[in-house]
């Protein structure tokens, strides 16, 4: 393929076919979700040594690279992909992804991509607007008033979470930019925060053994009531508390712990308070769900994934602040948070981001709201979450299953219990139904006991799909 527009043309004409129709038998639920070879066997069947070596791919043999490169992919729009926390993505979102690609606008700095950059502020105030942390009367406004909170995308919610938690040491320790932290932070959360805050602790260079535990509830929702006496604790002990993550929703269970309380504690306390809404945020979106949520409103910070529940493609998140300044002050920039000035047509977001060269993301996210609009959204969720509460209906009712809880979110854990049900047995169920490839589904453990667990993300996936999940799981299990 030459480096020419006109090819790039002939090329897409070419595979276009090939990607609709993996689309469409994956939309059907017809054949498997995953076929998984060998890595080694898999790179030979690529030809990538080839490839790599010799170049000259081009519209003659596309095609059955691709068809190789498409029969070893994840069907994500499978009605039987039900596995992980990732978007079984909207089709409007491959868009964005196309043009970002094609004209490559790296646009942390205004001028290297104008449209994306004003993109990515407007999905920032719609976000913040939801969050209730934007006063202005519209998300187009890109002053900065009194009131309006700020925020900014990244390339995941682990990020987002570590941007987080460097605007909570910015207000708790600003000096510690310069002369490395003062050795006497630490930062409370759930047992089961998310991984990532307890890497973004370590990256830090906090020593992740400074994230304090607060106790959960045996379906490891926090408990509120202990949060007094952990920060007693550790104050005791000479520590300053940074700040304290909530999770909304727990990433295993998608049960979201409660906000308000936790929040109403940091608040009395002066303490920086953070969710973890990377799954769960998008509840703010539905009236009928947003009450998951309530709370937000004394915290300092959240993230929100959009690759998760607002059917984008990966990767895109948000970390958003209630404070205007917050985000300025934690990269430790000169001046107040800055919208565009009178020299410049438009605002450069690099300083308040980790990463350098970013993409616009927030295309993602406005090609689907483009499509679908914020009632189509909202659809998408209020079904997701109220579908998952039938499947727990047909599960925890199956004489041979039990569900340990009654899902908030669209995250379901059970168990096989006819017969043999042990940890090591539940993970043994799942390891065979994903190498047979006809469902995809996780695993997780709940206070040390083993779950099959799924991830209702999927509009496609409906009662009969769930139905013969259970058939497929009973079958592994007499066999
Ligand atoms: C609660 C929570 N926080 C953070 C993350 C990390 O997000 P990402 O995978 O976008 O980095 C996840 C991912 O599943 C999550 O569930």
């Amino acid at each position: 393929m030459k480096n020419k527009a006109s090819e790039l043309s002939v090329i897409i004409k070419k595979i276009l076919p090939q990607i609709e129709s993996y689309i469409e038998t994956s939309m059907s639920g017809r054949g498997k979700v995953l076929k998984q070879e060998l890595a080694s066997k898999l790179s030979g069947d690529l030809n990538l040594t080839k490839w790599i070596k010799e170049g000259g791919i081009n519209e003659d043999n596309v095609s059955g690279f691709l068809k190789t490169y498409l029969d070893n992919s994840q069907r994500m729009h499978h009605p039987h992909y039900i596995g992980h926390q990732v978007s079984s993505s909207h089709l409007a979102s491959a868009v964005a992804d196309f043009i970002s690609g094609a004209i490559n606008n790296p646009m942390a700095i205004y001028e290297m991509g104008p449209s994306s950059a004003v993109i990515e502020q407007t999905i920032i105030n719609w976000m913040l607007q939801k969050a209730g942390w934007f006063v202005g009367d519209s998300i187009e406004d890109f002053t900065q008033k009194d009131g309006n909170g700020s925020g900014v995308l990244t390339h995941g919610g682990s990020i987002a979470n570590l941007t987080a938690l460097l605007a909570a040491r910015a207000r708790i320790a600003p000096e510690a930019w310069d002369q490395g932290n003062p050795g006497d932070l630490v930062v409370m959360g759930s047992e089961v925060a998310h991984y990532s805050i307890a890497r973004a602790i370590s990256i830090i260079g906090m020593g992740n053994r400074n994230l304090v535990s607060v106790p959960t509830s045996e379906m490891e929702v926090l408990k509120p009531e202990h949060l007094e006496n952990v920060y007693r604790q550790t104050i005791e002990s000479g520590k300053r508390v940074m700040a304290v993550v909530a999770n909304a929703c727990a990433t295993s269970t998608g049960l979201y712990d409660p906000l308000d309380e936790i929040g109403q504690f940091c608040n009395e306390n002066e303490l920086w308070f953070h969710v973890d809404g990377a799954h769960g945020a998008s509840a703010l979106v539905s009236n009928k769900e947003k009450h998951f949520m309530k709370g937000l409103q004394r915290a300092d910070s959240m993230i929100w994934d959009t690759h998760k529940m607002l059917r984008t493609s990966t990767l895109c998140a948000a970390v958003l602040f209630k404070n205007g300044n917050s985000l300025a002050n934690t990269f430790q920039q000169k001046g107040s948070y800055l919208f565009h000035d009178k020299e410049k047509p438009g605002f450069d977001l690099m300083p308040y981001t980790i990463e350098c060269t970013k993409s616009g993301i927030g295309t993602k996210l406005f090609w689907v709201l483009a499509a679908e609009g914020e009632k189509g959204l909202s659809d998408y969720i209020d079904n997701q979450y109220s579908i998952t509460r039938k499947f727990h209906e047909m599960i925890s009712t199956h004489p041979d299953f039990e569900c340990p809880y009654y899902p908030e979110a669209n995250i379901i854990c059970f168990r096989y219990v006819s017969g043999e049900d042990g940890n090591d047995y539940q993970l043994a169920l799942r390891n065979e139904l994903v190498k047979q490839g006809d469902f995809y589904i996780t695993s997780t453990e709940i206070g040390g006991v083993r779950y099959l667990r799924m991830t209702v993300i999927n509009a496609l996936t409906k009662e009969e799909h769930i139905s013969n999940l259970l058939k497929e799981i009973i079958s592994i299990a007499n066999d």
